[in-house]
């Protein structure tokens, strides 16, 4: 199999999904059958959930928090770090997962498309969204120290949009005219959930090389140059030439 070679001559885009955290024992989007105590997902993950019943969605959101902090990055976390040690500048990575673990596998330059689950904003007022690891197991609903409203876990919903900054940085970074050449890897997305799923055709836009490395083929498989099937806890270690 021909390598991704990671040059001085080369800037690099990663995109991961749920599929990367599934070694670390993250359960994906489709494993979670779309339920939750028998509640449909958009009860618990949707701005009309959280006014019908926010004391159900701190519920959920405890649960998945006391989960995510006691799982470990696995051997695909941690070859996107010794990457971004090579690249510095010269990567980006943009992940729809919101669990954290790229942060606590060291990765510096991470942009959390979807949201971090380990991060809470106000539904009321426009503080900045801050750190916050606490549970409310019992459904208790936080407050906002600055007006009082409600707080909430910062990810972004179904029907909600996309932070522009966020999707600028991805842009840029896309178009950036340094004289590098442009390499896009996706890894652990079914290419089904958008804007991501639409990454791959920006940067062919931009005459970029892109690779997919999936357990099973994605939605939009055949927009990649290169497909590697299998796990990335596998793939991803020994993928890259660093030279
Ligand atoms: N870990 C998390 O933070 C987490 C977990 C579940 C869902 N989500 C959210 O749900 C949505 C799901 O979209 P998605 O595309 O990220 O995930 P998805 O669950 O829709 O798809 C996961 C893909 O990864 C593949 N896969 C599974 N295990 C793999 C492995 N070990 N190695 C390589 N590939 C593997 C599957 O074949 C599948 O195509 C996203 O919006 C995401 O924010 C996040
Ligand atoms: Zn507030």
């Amino acid at each position: 199999m021909e390598p991704l070679v990671l040059d001085s001559k080369t800037r690099l885009l990663v995109l991961t999904g749920a599929g990367v955290s599934a070694e670390s024992g993250v359960p994906t989007f489709r494993g979670m059958d779309g339920l939750w105590e028998n509640h449909p997902v958009e009860a618990v993950a949707s701005p009309q959930g959280f006014e019908a019943n926010p004391s159900l969605v701190w519920r959920f959101y405890s649960q998945r928090r006391a989960g995510a902090a006691d799982v470990k990055p696995n051997p695909g976390h941690d070859a996107l770090v010794r990457w971004e040690e090579h690249l510095g500048d010269r990567f980006l990575l943009a992940t729809q997962n919101v669990d954290g673990l790229h942060t606590k596998a060291g990765s510096r330059r991470v942009v959390d498309m979807h949201g971090n689950l380990f991060r809470t904003k106000c539904a009321d007022c426009p503080r900045e969204p801050f750190a916050d690891t606490t549970v409310h197991p019992s459904g208790t609903v936080p407050r906002c120290d600055g007006c009082g409203g409600r707080l909430r876990p910062d990810i972004v919903w179904f029907g909600e949009m996309l932070d522009p900054g966020d999707l600028a940085r991805i842009g840029e970074f896309i178009t950036r005219k340094d004289g590098t050449r442009l390499v896009f890897l996706a890894a652990g997305t079914s290419g089904a959930v958008w804007p991501a799923a639409g990454i791959v055709d920006e940067v062919r836009s931009a005459r970029g090389d892109t690779w997919l490395v999936n357990y099973e083929s994605a939605a939009n498989t055949e927009r990649f140059h290169h497909f590697v099937q299998g796990l990335s806890g596998q793939v991803l270690p020994t993928l890259a030439k660093l030279v």
